[in-house]
């Protein structure tokens, strides 16, 4: 076989490269004298202070959104039995076959940390009866997913998605909806992004099309991965979400889905296009899309940064679609579905990375003033009067552990307050504190009961 490019050359290397034998989780945490020490399991992380402002800023915009397009909050377990995903997720998946964790718990239950949040929620749906309730419902769930993945940039074994679920309506218009919430979230968040969508139809469409497709295949044996060979005859719809490079390049040759969806899919297909028209959403038709579970009909879309890098380099931001059947197949009455979920520690990366990229500042969390003391006294009058303006909406800095007015000047310049408050033994005394405003130097004193009015003043915080 002749390697057509380099992408090809270097994966070959890379296949015929001697495996190093990598270090256990025990061995990385002993020291060379045989100390124990810990650090986080491979695959998962800490989300540090430092990253929070923009954690922070990814829940607002959730909140928001999930108001003004009325989802209601849903929390299931992380904890769920195992087949609850082999059922829905599908064998012959990655996610199923490679990346769960599944143990068996005391009783001898098989249970696994849930690598998504669908199947979950559309327990819950079942479960709790809530076919009864107006339809459609719409709900949203944030939280912790675990994969056993091969971590690298962007990949974990622990991540956190936000999820948007709707049951109960066929048409066209919740497709569109869902994907303009998604679309929303990047805009908010400062991220241009495009979407990419396909139709995958009903199952009778997709087995004619995985016909044709494993005939394409099996012409192709000799240049695709070991796990793609399997597919062939396992699960022929994976094979086009290989992420192997040498797959890719066949799968660029591969027969298209959409040219054997009858009429009625074509329609709906259409539909959901020309409300994302409407809305101005960009997206991109992908007609190799098919998404890596098992679960879609109809509409399937992922979302991709929108930064003017090479495509293929780029990992989906968020994906979801249709799963008209899986409601039923879980032991519910026929209840048409859609939804989508986003993957917050990839949003936030590529969010990082185009602003650093742009020059842009991600605001920071600033407090309005500083609250300086000097000495044991001032620093009880202190602590009062931060728990005393805790629901003005003043944000005060501080550190009541410092002693020196200098120290706590050089904090407050860093916090770039415009005043800073100071308590020191005469104002004890007095019942009163000391303004300065940062940019003047004018200093004044103020009675502490009228303190609170006074800086709602100053900070405009008073209509
Ligand atoms: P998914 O495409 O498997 O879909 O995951 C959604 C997003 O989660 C991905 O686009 C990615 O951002 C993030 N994600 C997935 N795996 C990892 C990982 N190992 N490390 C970091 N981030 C990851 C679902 O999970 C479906 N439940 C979405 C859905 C909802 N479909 C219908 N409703």
């Amino acid at each position: 076989m002749r390697m057509k490019n380099k992408n090809t050359k270097l994966a070959f290397k890379k296949a015929i490269r001697p495996v190093k034998k990598e270090k256990t989780h025990e061995e990385k945490n002993t020291t060379e004298k045989g100390k124990k020490t810990y650090s986080t399991l491979r695959g998962m992380h800490d989300i540090l202070p430092r990253e929070e402002r923009f954690w922070k800023k990814t829940y607002h915009i959730v909140d928001g959104l999930a108001e003004n397009f009325q989802f209601n909050r849903i929390e299931t377990p992380i904890l769920e039995e195992a087949s609850l995903f082999v059922r829905s997720i599908g064998r012959g998946t990655d996610v199923v076959d490679k990346e769960m964790y599944v143990f068996e718990d005391r009783d001898g239950t098989k249970v696994c940390l849930r690598p998504e949040g669908t199947a979950g929620v559309v327990r819950a749906f079942i479960g709790n009866g809530m076919w009864n309730l107006p339809q459609p419902i719409k709900v949203w769930y944030w939280g912790p997913m675990f994969r056993h993945d091969r971590p690298q940039a962007g990949r974990y074994r622990e991540f956190r998605q936000v999820g948007f679920e709707t049951f109960g309506s066929h048409e066209p218009v919740i497709d569109a909806e869902l994907i303009l919430v998604a679309y929303n979230f990047f805009k908010d968040l400062g991220l241009p992004t495009i979407i990419h969508i396909n139709s995958i139809g009903t199952p009778e469409e997709r087995q004619k099309y995985k016909t044709e497709l494993v005939n394409y295949y099996r012409t192709k044996r000799a240049y695709i991965c070991e796990d793609c060979k399997q597919r062939i005859s396992r699960n022929p719809l994976r094979l086009l979400d290989c992420k192997e490079t040498q797959c890719q390049e066949v799968k660029e040759g591969a027969p298209q889905i959409v040219d054997w969806l009858n009429p009625e899919s074509k329609n709906h297909f259409i539909k959901v296009l020309e409300y994302l028209d409407e809305l101005n959403v960009p997206y991109k038709l992908d007609p190799t899309l098919v998404r890596g579970l098992d679960y879609y009909t109809h509409t399937v879309f992922e979302i991709y940064p929108d930064i003017g890098e090479e495509e293929g380099a780029q990992s989906a931001l968020g994906g979801g679609g249709r799963y008209d059947l899986l409601v039923s197949e879980m032991g519910g009455r026929p209840t048409p579905a859609c939804g989508m979920a986003i993957g917050l520690e990839r949003s936030i990366a590529a969010l990082r990375e185009y602003l650093e990229k742009n020059k842009i500042e991600f605001p920071k969390d600033r407090p309005n003033i500083f609250l300086a003391q000097l000495g044991e006294e001032a620093r009880r009058v202190s602590l009062k009067i931060i728990n005393q303006l805790r629901t003005s909406g003043v944000k005060i800095g501080f550190n009541l552990c410092k002693g020196s007015l200098k120290n706590q000047m050089e904090l407050a310049d860093a916090a770039k307050v415009q005043y800073v408050i100071i308590v020191g033994q005469k104002e004890v005394q007095d019942g009163t504190v000391i303004i300065r405003d940062m940019e003047s130097g004018v200093q004044e004193i103020v009675d502490q009961r009228k303190l609170e009015n006074m800086l709602k003043r100053k900070l405009g915080k008073v209509d």
